[in-house]
């Protein structure tokens, strides 16, 4: 993806200290970076604010993410926004957050459009509330003829309902004769997942320190390498994100195979 050197070593000019743009190798960046937005509400509660009040830092550092991951030139980027299980969250927080991610999409559109975004949600978007889906419909729409990264919101997600669907549409087919069973490969599963046409995430990065994959993209990370911080989401910045590609970098990805010999 297309990358404008001198903005990138404007963007990463002032280092924290243990890190600089040249702990990285750039030309060797993974190509789709998915992250597991985790802590929101410990942020907040160790402040003493209310939950909420994560949600709305989340969004902050969400969008230096997009920017940062623009920057670098990466493929694609994904979050776990919200799950097929985070409905079961207060009513009140499940309002909050479908009314931010409204919001935040109106507000954030003019980045996509500037940053030459692409948007795509995994997910089942039906069962959103009207408002919420309507402007994700308009995300869509305004953003496919981009050509730059691919931004895609995890929403109403749980990797076991997205393969769930992917045996039904392929049971249908064989059923309607479309699909013969000597067909049914790993590619044909593939295509039918939420990702379809997505590279498989080369890096997922997980805050909040927490050790699971809670029910996301199961089929997607076979390969994927992990990187855990105990940083919560509201505090997640480009210095992260760079700290994350280099434990990425310093990896030996052997895919079941070996190599070094
Ligand atoms: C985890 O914190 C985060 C979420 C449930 C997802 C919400 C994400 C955002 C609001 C940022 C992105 C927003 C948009 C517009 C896509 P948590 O509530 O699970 O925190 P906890 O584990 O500390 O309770």
């Amino acid at each position: 993806m297309y990358r404008d050197e001198a903005l990138l070593r404007e963007y990463y000019s002032s280092s924290p200290g243990d890190i600089t743009l040249d702990d990285v190798d750039v030309n060797h960046l993974p190509s789709h970076v998915s992250i597991i937005m985790d802590g929101n509400g410990r942020w907040a509660q160790a402040r003493g604010l209310d939950r909420s009040k994560g949600h709305v830092a989340g969004v902050d550092a969400l969008r230096e993410t997009v920017t940062t991951s623009v920057r670098l030139g990466l493929d694609a980027l994904s979050v776990y926004a919200f799950s097929t299980e985070n409905w079961r969250r207060p009513q009140r927080e499940v309002d909050l957050l479908m009314h931010l991610f409204a919001t935040t999409l109106v507000k954030e559109l003019p980045l996509f459009h500037q940053e030459n975004v692409r948007l795509r949600f995994l997910g089942d978007l039906e069962a959103l509330p009207k408002k919420t889906y309507d402007v994700f419909c308009q995300g869509l729409d305004e953003t496919a003829d981009h050509t730059g990264m691919t931004f895609a919101l995890a929403v109403n997600y749980g990797s076991r309902a997205e393969m769930t669907r992917a045996a039904r549409l392929i049971a249908q087919e064989v059923s309607a004769g479309a699909l013969s069973i000597d067909d049914v490969d790993e590619s044909a599963i593939a295509s039918r997942l939420y990702t379809a046409g997505l590279p498989d995430p080369e890096l997922l990065i997980r805050t909040s320190g927490e050790l699971r994959l809670s029910n996301y993209l199961l089929w997607q990370l076979a390969y994927t390498e992990f990187y855990v911080t105990d940083m919560m989401w509201p505090d997640f910045d480009r210095w992260e994100m760079l700290r994350a590609i280099r434990a990425f970098q310093g990896r030996n990805r052997r895919f079941g195979g070996v190599v070094n010999q």
